[in-house]
């Protein structure tokens, strides 16, 4: 019985024809005699009727449990007009069976087939074939599907060319940890998995590809979270002969044209532009969340000379303090102050400052311990706004202090629901600073990776102010999240040099993990400059799904551990003899 509709086909003109369904039994009720059957597949469900005059299928009818995979043959009919469901698309009519057969029986699962279970999501991942037939999940694979298929066509009919690269590779520069496979043939050598193109996709652009595309997989051996995977895909694009300008364009009309032609969305394009010194100051992040107002405010200079000895002490040594005050939370408790408090120490800071400005005054937190002069000059600082809470962070390190403003912003604005979950935001973040200094390993590191360009004003302080320098990077940011991050690239062997020089990596060094790409560079690089998506953080959003795990048909846990085929596991000793390999303290 092979079918000739799907469970999501069949609407009131079939009414008459005799067809036949295969699918799953996703709901099974008696009532009063007659069993009713929700027979489910991809594309929908539809009622299948079983009467107990047909003494042929109905005792068969009624050994049919969750899951069983049927096909079933009959008329469809249109259902009594109070028995129609508006919320089936098939929900107006049924199919009387005249015949069944039982394709398969299935064991009890272990949570039910629908959007809201409460099973963990440990036991969702374990039976992952189970949890993927649940339609929210299908919906998300198939929308996914659906901005894969068009991302290949828009980049394509902008003259890009898909090129696949090893994932057999070198370490790439992404900064993460590598996941390394031992070679057989070369015992005591590896390959190292790719964390991403970069350095296939530029010398791609020495070979004069001009323009290349590929939705491809990367892998980093580094802490999870919801938006992070040790595998995850990624859009990746690089151009030859272009400025920033030219790779931040073709993005814009990429994103205005996916939510124009799979969702009839209007985009509107350019995307503001900030740079990230002022994304810091008034947002306390590289990746600012533009769907609601609330912004920092420095204080620093309120508090020189001040007696207060935990903010004195911050002034003294050039540090910063700044503010947030929030109208929607003055009639805050002292609990509900406390929770930000203990928020604030989990991110690693010092501690969280507050006082609330009621009726005209100043009063509670650190307010007693201020000046007159202290309370007038705070108010005059702050936005002009009626009660408010006042939220203060002071930190040695500038940014460290803004960071923990920023997180603070953001819990807010979720707990007090500043948040229009309808508005899209788009923007870039630019004017990165090329280098950031690693207290650990006491050098400067990259911020972006060590190809980025500095900016060409900017190229006299390399040696002089290194922190000074920005680069010609940047980040697309959407509602809050970094979607994809590039840059324009160093394109000459020199200036390549003299980065690796800054970033105290040694020739040796240089020549080991890239002395093919400085090789490359030798034979006429164009300038050039691309960019990557996180292709699973953008489907995440358009799904509004809670995490990419919800987006990736196979992914890991948190802890980096797929729980259905059981990975990462135990080899054959065989396996490691050949590969040279033995496991010391096991
Ligand atoms: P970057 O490291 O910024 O740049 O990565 C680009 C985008 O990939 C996504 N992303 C991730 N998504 C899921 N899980 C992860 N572990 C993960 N890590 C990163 C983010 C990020 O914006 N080669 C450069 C791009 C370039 O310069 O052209 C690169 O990989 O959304």
């Amino acid at each position: 019985m092979k079918r000739t509709h799907t469970c999501g086909e069949l609407r009131v003109e079939h009414v008459g024809q005799t067809v036949i369904l295969n699918g799953w039994v996703d709901n099974w009720r008696d009532h009063g005699g007659i069993i009713f059957i929700d027979l489910r597949d991809r594309y929908g469900k539809t009622q299948v009727v079983f009467y107990p005059e047909n003494g042929a299928v109905y005792p068969a009818a009624k050994k049919l449990r969750s899951e069983y995979v049927i096909a079933v043959k009959g008329e469809v009919q249109a259902r009594p007009s109070e028995a129609v469901n508006p919320k089936l698309a098939t929900g107006e009519v049924e199919i009387r069976v005249e015949e069944l057969e039982l394709l398969n029986v299935s064991r009890v699962p272990p949570f039910e087939i629908k959007d809201y279970v409460d099973a963990s999501e440990d036991l969702r991942l374990q039976y992952r074939y189970l949890d993927l037939r649940r339609p929210r999940l299908q919906r998300n694979m198939i929308l996914r599907h659906r901005i894969a298929q068009f991302t290949r066509r828009f980049f394509s009919e902008e003259g890009f060319i898909e090129i696949e690269t090893p994932f057999l590779t070198k370490s790439t520069p992404e900064g993460a940890r590598d996941f390394l496979v031992p070679s057989r043939l070369h015992q005591g050598k590896f390959y190292a998995l790719p964390q991403s193109p970069q350095t296939y996709k530029q010398i791609l652009m020495v070979s004069g590809f001009d323009k290349y595309y590929q939705i491809v997989k990367c892998f980093r051996d580094e802490d999870l979270r919801k938006d992070r995977q040790p595998e995850f895909t990624q859009i990746d694009l690089e151009m030859s002969f272009v400025d920033e300008d030219d790779v931040m364009g073709v993005v814009e009309r990429y994103i205005q044209q996916l939510f124009r032609q799979l969702f009839d969305e209007d985009i509107p394009i350019p995307f503001p532009r900030i740079p990230y010194r002022e994304a810091m100051e008034r947002y306390g992040s590289d990746k600012p969340d533009l769907r609601f107002d609330l912004e920092l405010t420095e204080v620093t200079d309120v508090f020189k000379g001040t007696e207060f000895k935990v903010f004195a002490k911050v002034v003294q040594s050039g540090g910063y303090i700044g503010a947030l005050s929030v109208p929607q939370a003055w009639d805050f408790s002292r609990k509900q102050i406390d929770q930000l408090g203990k928020y604030v120490e989990n991110l690693g800071g010092g501690g969280l400052a507050h006082m609330k400005w009621v009726d005209g005054r100043w009063e509670g937190g650190i307010s007693k311990f201020l000046s007159e002069k202290e309370h007038q000059a705070l108010k005059a600082v702050l936005p002009e706004a009626g009660n408010a809470l006042v939220l203060l962070v002071a930190d040695a390190h500038r940014e460290a202090a803004q960071g923990i403003l920023g997180n603070l912003r953001l819990r807010l604005a979720e707990e007090l629901g500043f948040i229009d979950k309808s508005v899209k935001k788009f923007h870039w973040i630019v004017d990165f600073p090329l280098l950031e200094y690693d207290e650990e390993e006491h050098r400067y590191v990259a911020r972006h990776h060590p190809f980025t360009s500095p900016k060409y004003e900017d190229i006299n302080k390399l040696e002089t102010h290194p922190e000074q320098v920005r680069a010609r990077a940047y980040d697309l940011i959407f509602n809050g999240n970094e979607i994809a991050g590039g840059s324009i690239r160093i394109h000459t062997r020199d200036m390549q040099e003299k980065m690796f020089q800054l970033l105290k990596i040694t020739p040796q060094e240089a020549e080991r993990k890239f002395g093919f790409l400085m090789e490359a560079f030798q034979y006429g690089a164009p300038p050039h400059g691309g960019i990557a998506f996180g292709f699973d953080r953008l489907v995440m959003l358009i799904a509004d799904a809670n995490s990419i795990r919800d987006v990736i048909a196979f992914p890991k846990t948190a802890s980096a551990v797929g729980l259905m085929e059981n990975t990462p596991s135990e080899v054959d000793p065989k396996q490691l003899k050949e590969l040279g390999i033995s496991i010391k303290n096991k």
